[in-house]
């Protein structure tokens, strides 16, 4: 790779023209497509003579300033740029180009997902379609006309209302569509096709009549009824919660199937991932009833918190990235159980933002430099972002907290900010002073709180120390400002006190007066996104007694971790951790959040407290307990097992859902045992169950445990979902997470599967993306499945770098590797930088894993 560019944040500067309106002509043909651009711009920069618009791969046709043709003297095209030399202080622009979205396989740009013509332009996707001052800072009016065959393209979708349409006599059709609210190109989207739809309508609590559509393949309607419902659920609760309201008349969703990310919130006409839409019991699990709840949330949440309030520069994408995962956390916590999404969320944040925060690839929410933007839709910039809006909210109170958002929308509504003016409207309103809380955007990687306790004479003093990691070159960095929630139990388990501590200082005391040694309860909630290292043990204890949910979990984890930390030092099991674990099988609770408690630590939990990682040692002796859980508890669990399997329900409300986790957790455990009678039951229901949920558990089972009934169960499902696309990611995730010997040899034969089409990035990462996070087989130690992925990834970073680069996160535990698996890594890795036409984006992840320069 030759030269990269690395952009900074300190090189900002204001854009020096701005585009007031912009009039689209698309002309949509099976070949190429038309684009007829009518900006009206303005000079703000007085001194500045050349207007650069950016532009990416366009075949320029004609420009005209202020009606005049330009010859080519007046212009100047480059690589990424188009100049129009000599411009006024106001003029009209017009630039008619071609583009070739057939071809488009990186999914930017305009791009046909099968038959449907769809965009992405966040977040530089519009500088494919036509020349324009690309950053969200400037903002204008959009109209648009689109033209297509009216038989293909019946379906003509752009942002906001629909204005007029009309008829050509060749049998193409146009409508005209107008979005008032002026905005940024990113957010800029058009949809041409054949679709089927439903419709839904809301009415605002102002009593503004909102009509909703969701757009899917023909065929797929039926499918939608849940995202609707979901959409519905999240306009009702952002009035109440935020007291934001909806500014359309209309709202439009699109499913695709090809598309690089969950989905996306242009202005009036989303457009998502149809995994994040299209579900019904039959093809989709519980969890994706789940996922397109909460996503389907997200992209509305953001109209208030990313649409109406735009990011100044990208540098600040967590301003409405990290603000909207909270607010869509906060949803899904109230709509379904807040004890279970608040521990799903922080393992979600565990399993990826915590690695990437350990690695050279840590960044702060705030990056302050990047190669390829594309590459910081990252965890950090999503998960840990919303975590510090959560800090934020627990320092202010919820309603301090709500003056503070209040603010927030009055005083930026229709601008494009900074995270800067986001915190002064927190420190404001919520009369906090967030100056050294700030630290939180500024700052990479997880610090640490080591926590000292000491009893003496009715005083219990509590000595926090903060470890602040380096920055990823090496330099220091400062002490965090967070919330810790905190209870002092006594020996019954009752609090004897309940608090917030603000922690600031380095090292810092808290003492209080109580009558015996207290038991500590820390971090409550995950209050702050830390680690917390203690010396003592009182996991058994918290496992039983906690009322919070969060640390009864936590204490369930800890404990796991250290007992199979003990057996990978050659120690017995711990027999304390397996009464309690017998405890927590016997307690009555909420099923879902039962079914947490009683998952094993995962191997990568684990990983992440090793100096040097191996993951042999750490999976042998996590299945040995396993084992061992299973023979202890065989009749427990098979008891529970037979209580909650009701294979003839399909029923979606908590207790249901409740029942088929706890369920198909004791069923997989069970599994350890390798006896013919859980095969059978596997068996049994992946045969008589009806739900998606139950049938992959089954085949999960199976696939792990026995070959002789894999193999039919799998060709059973594999003729009955061969051409449901998104059930078919399920196939290929089962076999590519598969522990069984020849893994590699079949996911790569799979590759060759009809269903298979590594165009489509949801079938790649359910094929490449979840065997390279199998840790069996990716980190074989003859180095071959580390030479596969490359291979893949060298391969499709030509069809679509940011697919690529995706893959590269499996790489990102580089570092802490044994030296076996390091040398190995390395040697493949190495042949990624040096090839010559490797992408900007797999470039910077992988040079960064490696430490280049
Ligand atoms: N802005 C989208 C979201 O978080 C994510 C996205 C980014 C989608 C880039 C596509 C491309 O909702
Ligand atoms: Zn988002």
């Amino acid at each position: 790779m030759s030269k990269v560019e690395t952009i900074y944040l300190k090189d900002y500067k204001k854009s020096e023209f701005t585009v007031k309106t912009c009039d689209l002509v698309f002309e949509l043909f099976e070949e190429h497509t038309q684009v007829t651009n009518l900006m009206s711009i303005i000079k703000v920069d007085k001194n500045c003579k050349n207007l650069v618009l950016n532009s990416v791969d366009l075949e320029l046709i004609e420009i005209y300033l202020n009606d005049a043709k330009l010859d080519e003297s007046r212009y100047v095209i480059e690589k990424e740029t188009l100049t129009v030399l000599d411009v006024g202080d106001e003029f009209k622009l017009i630039i008619i180009n071609k583009i070739y979205p057939q071809l488009n396989s990186e999914l930017e740009g305009l791009y046909k997902s099968g038959n449907i013509f769809c965009t992405q332009n966040e977040p530089e996707g519009f500088r494919r379609i036509t020349p324009y001052i690309d950053r969200p800072d400037v903002m204008a009016v959009f109209k648009t006309t689109l033209v297509a065959n009216k038989e293909r393209y019946p379906i003509l979708l752009s942002n906001g209302n629909r204005e007029s349409n009309f008829r050509l006599d060749d049998g193409r059709h146009g409508i005209t569509w107008f979005d008032p609210h002026p905005k940024p190109s990113y957010l800029f989207a058009l949809v041409a096709g054949d679709l089927g739809v439903i419709e839904g309508k809301f009415i605002t609590k102002s009593k503004k009549y909102v009509r909703m559509y969701i757009y899917t393949d023909k065929g797929n309607e039926s499918k939608c009824k849940h995202a609707m419902k979901s959409l519905k659920e999240a306009m009702k609760w952002d009035e109440d919660v935020y007291g934001r309201e909806y500014d359309l008349d209309l709202y439009n969703i699109v499913a695709v199937d090809s598309f690089n990310m969950g989905a996306m919130e242009n202005k009036g006409l989303n457009i998502f991932n149809s995994t994040y839409v299209l579900a019904d019991e039959d093809t989709a699990t519980d969890a994706n009833f789940m996922g397109i709840q909460s996503v389907i949330a997200h992209e509305y949440f953001h109209n208030w918190t990313g649409n109406r309030i735009t990011c100044r520069d990208w540098f600040q994408l967590t301003l409405k990235e990290g603000l909207t995962v909270f607010r869509d956390q906060c949803f899904s916590a109230d709509l379904n159980s807040k004890e279970v999404q608040r521990i799903e969320d922080v393992k979600a944040l565990r399993e990826r933002q915590f690695v990437e925060d350990s690695s050279p690839t840590a960044h702060p929410i705030q990056p302050n430099s990047y190669i390829a933007i594309n590459n910081f839709y990252t965890a950090t910039v999503y998960e840990k972002g919303a975590e510090i809006i959560r800090m934020i909210y627990t320092l202010l109170g919820e309603e301090k907290y709500r003056k503070a958002t209040d603010l927030y929308f009055q005083t930026f509504d229709g601008q494009a900010v900074r995270t800067d003016d986001f915190l002064w409207a927190m420190s404001s309103a919520g009369g906090v002073d967030l100056k050294q809380f700030e630290r939180w955007y500024h700052q990479s990687g997880t610090p640490k709180l080591k926590v000292d306790e000491k009893f003496d004479g009715g005083k219990y003093t509590l000595t926090l120390t903060q470890i602040v990691p380096n920055a990823v070159d090496g330099s220091a960095q400062k002490p965090y400002f967070f919330p810790l929630k905190i209870a002092l139990l006594d020996e019954s388990g009752k609090e004897i006190e309940k608090k917030t501590l603000i922690v600031s200082k380095e090292i810092e005391e808290f003492v209080f007066k109580t009558s015996a040694k207290p038991i500590l309860s820390i971090n409550r909630d995950f209050s702050a996104p830390i680690i917390i290292e203690q010396t003592h043990n009182n996991y058994a204890f918290l496992m039983k007694h906690d009322k919070n949910s969060f640390v009864k979990y936590e204490s369930a984890q800890s404990f796991g971790v250290e007992t199979i930390e003990a057996m990978m030092r050659g120690e017995e099991i711990d027999e304390e951790f397996v009464k309690s674990y017998g405890h927590i099988l016997d307690s009555e609770m909420d099923l879902s959040y039962k079914a947490l408690l009683l998952e094993l630590p995962s191997v990568l939990a684990i990983m992440q407290r090793e100096e040097v990682v191996d993951f042999e040692p750490i999976y042998e002796a996590k299945e040995k307990l396993q084992k061992h859980l299973a023979l202890t508890f065989k009749e427990k669990l098979l008891e529970i097992y037979t209580q909650n399997h009701k294979p003839a329900s399909k029923e979606l409300d908590a207790k249901s859902i409740g029942e088929r986790s706890v369920k198909n957790r004791c069923l997989k455990l069970l599994s350890a045992l390798e006896s013919d009678e859980v095969i059978m039951m596997a068996n049994a229901q992946y045969n008589g169950s009806i739900t998606m949920t139950d049938r992959v558990a089954a085949l999960d089972i199976l696939e792990n445990s026995s070959p002789e009934f894999s193999a039919v169960a799998l060709e059973h499902f594999y003729k009955k979902y061969k051409d449901d696309t998104l059930v078919m990611n399920k196939y290929f995730s089962i076999l590519a997470a598969s522990h069984r010997d020849g893994t590699l040899d079949r996911v790569m034969a799979l590759q060759n599967d009809d269903a298979y089409n590594e165009l489509v990035p949801n079938l790649v990462r359910s094929l490449i993306g979840v065997f390279a996070r199998n840790y069996k087989h990716f980190h074989a130690k003859d180095g071959l499945g580390y030479r596969f992925v490359v291979d893949k990834m060298i391969d499709i970073d030509k069809i679509n770098p940011q697919m690529a680069s995706g893959l590269a996160g499996a790489f990102k535990i580089y570092e802490k590797l044994n030296s076996v698996n390091k040398k190995l890594m390395k040697t493949e890795l190495d042949r990624v930088v040096s090839e010559p036409s490797i992408s900007k984006n797999v470039y910077e992840i992988v040079s960064k894993i490696l430490k280049i320069d």
